[in-house]
This record gives C-alpha cells, structure tokens and sequence, in this order.
C-alpha cells in the first residue's frame, strides 16, 4: 500500500509511525486510518519490527481529533458504522498488537487524536501536549474507544469531568490523573519515546507480547484475565527465549533473545 498521509520508517527495528496531515493538525481521514490500519497490520506479523513509536508531524498537533469534515452529515447508521469500522481496525489493533507502542505526545491530542494515544501501550507528552475529549461540544461522544479506555486508564471521576466537560487539560494534568506516563521537554519527547522502546528491545519478545496479551485482559470484562495469565504464562516456557533468559541468568551473562 501507498502511504500519502503517514510516514513509515524503519529504524533500528523500531517502526516510525508519523500522523502526517499537518496542515489539518493531524485529523484522522477515512485514507489516513486505512493506512494506519495497514501499518500497524505490518508491524503485527513482522518479525523485524520490535516496537512502534507513534507521532504527529509538525509542533502543534499529535492529532486535533477525527475529520470533522468527513461526518458532518452523517444519520445515525453511518455513525455507528465510522465507529465500529474505526475501533476494529485501527484502536483495537493498535492496542492488541503484540509489539509494543508508544504514543509520543507532540501537541494537541483531542477526540480522536487522545483515543488514537489511549489505544498506544505507553504515552509520553511533550509538555506543551493539550489533551482532551471534546466531542459533546459538538454534539457527539467519543466513538473511537474514548469513554471505555479513559475510563479505565483514569477513573469514572476524572473520565466524566473530561468528556461532559469537553475540558483540553496540560500534560502535566494529565500525568497527575495517570493519563500519560512521563512529561518531557519538546525537544527530548523523541528520545524519552525511543528509550523505553529500547530497553523492551531488550526483553523476550514472545514474553513482551504475553505480556500484553494479559495486561489488556485485566480491563476486558469479556475474558477473566488471571485465566489469561495462566495460559500465557504457561506459553512462555514452551518458547526459546524463556531457556535463554534463565541460562544467561545461571551462567551471569546477558540473554541473547531470539523471539522463538
Ligand atoms: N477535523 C478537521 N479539520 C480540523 C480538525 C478536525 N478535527 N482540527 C483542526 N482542523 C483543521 C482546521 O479546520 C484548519 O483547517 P483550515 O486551515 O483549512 O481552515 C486547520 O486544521 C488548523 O486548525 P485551526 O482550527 O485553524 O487551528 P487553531 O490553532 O485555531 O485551533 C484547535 C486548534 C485544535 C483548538 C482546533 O483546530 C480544534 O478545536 N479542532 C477540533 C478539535 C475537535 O473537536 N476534535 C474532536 C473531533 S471529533
């Protein structure tokens, strides 16, 4: 697939996902979401991928929300439809992907845009970040994942004040409330956002996306999660890396993993 608003690169086994609309600030397209949908498939099912490091081209924005332009006549159907379309193949894939990812925060990060981060694994913000859920001053909720995921990640508290009040709040709020994992300089969002990928790099691969796996289901009220960390405990000792990862503790030596 052509990708002509994203930006794809690979680095160092690390895949860079750049929002790349700048002049819209970032606005989820139906083209941009079926291209990230095909990239985070990618990065999913290959092997040389160890992690996704995603951001917004430009200073302003991460993503200020969902093309507001592409839904203004929308009846109820259709609605439901850009919901359910979007949540399965972008936010759900996003955040079930067995590599891990990394929201880099660069700015704005409204409606869609902070539901595209929440899906991520971890966030880090750049301080000058302004986040929010602003649909009900549209007349609209979040539809991407948004009263599920901010929920969970910061409480029914704090989840209705965002939502019923369409409030954009700093990055340092955000960190206060548990909505993003570290503020930083603009200048070292980048790298805070590529060292933690890097020490992951470091771990079992198999192990990381085991791990995922069961984090998630702790907050999926359709699996019981310790079941699911049971068995995915049980995986990790059929794998490779698992032998490696305890010989290299034996032996006092670093692991070598394979991802086998
Ligand atoms: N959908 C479509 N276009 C958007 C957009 C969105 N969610 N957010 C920004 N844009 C566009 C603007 O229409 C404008 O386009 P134009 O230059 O062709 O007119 C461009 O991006 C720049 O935005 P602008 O509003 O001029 O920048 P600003 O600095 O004055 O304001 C925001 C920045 C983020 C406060 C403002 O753009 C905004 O409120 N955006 C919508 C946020 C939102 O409601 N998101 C949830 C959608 S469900």
């Amino acid at each position: 697939m052509t990708y002509n608003h994203i930006i794809f690169e690979v680095k160092d086994q690390i895949l860079h996902l750049t929002i790349n609309r700048e002049q819209k600030l970032n606005a989820l397209n139906k083209a941009l979401l079926a291209e990230l949908a095909d990239a985070i498939s990618f990065a999913s099912t290959n092997a040389d991928v160890r992690g996704i490091l995603l951001t917004g081209a430009g200073e302003k924005a991460f993503v200020a929300g969902a093309d507001i332009s592409e839904f203004s006549s929308f009846n109820a159907e259709q609605g439901e439809n850009l919901a359910q379309n979007g949540q399965t193949t972008v936010f759900d894939a996003l955040e079930n992907c067995p590599k891990p990812v990394v929201a880099a925060i660069n700015g704005f990060a409204l409606g869609g845009g902070l539901e595209l981060a929440m899906a991520c694994h971890i966030r880090v913000a750049s301080v000058n970040a302004r986040l929010g859920l602003p649909e009900v001053s549209l007349g609209l909720i979040p539809g991407y994942g948004g009263t599920q995921r901010l929920t969970r990640l910061v409480g029914k508290g704090h989840a209705f004040e965002l939502i019923v009040t369409a409030d954009m709040i700093s990055a340092e709020r955000a960190k206060e409330i548990g909505l993003v994992n570290h503020v930083v300089a603009a200048a070292d969002l980048s790298a805070k956002a590529l060292e933690i990928l890097n020490k992951i790099k470091l771990r079992a691969p198999l192990a990381v996306a085991s791990a995922i796996v069961a984090v998630n289901s702790a907050l999926d009220s359709k699996v019981n999660g310790f079941e699911v960390e049971v068995k995915e405990f049980g995986k990790c000792f059929n794998t490779s890396d698992f032998k490696e990862g305890v010989s290299a503790f034996l032996e006092k030596r670093k692991p070598v993993f394979t991802g086998k």
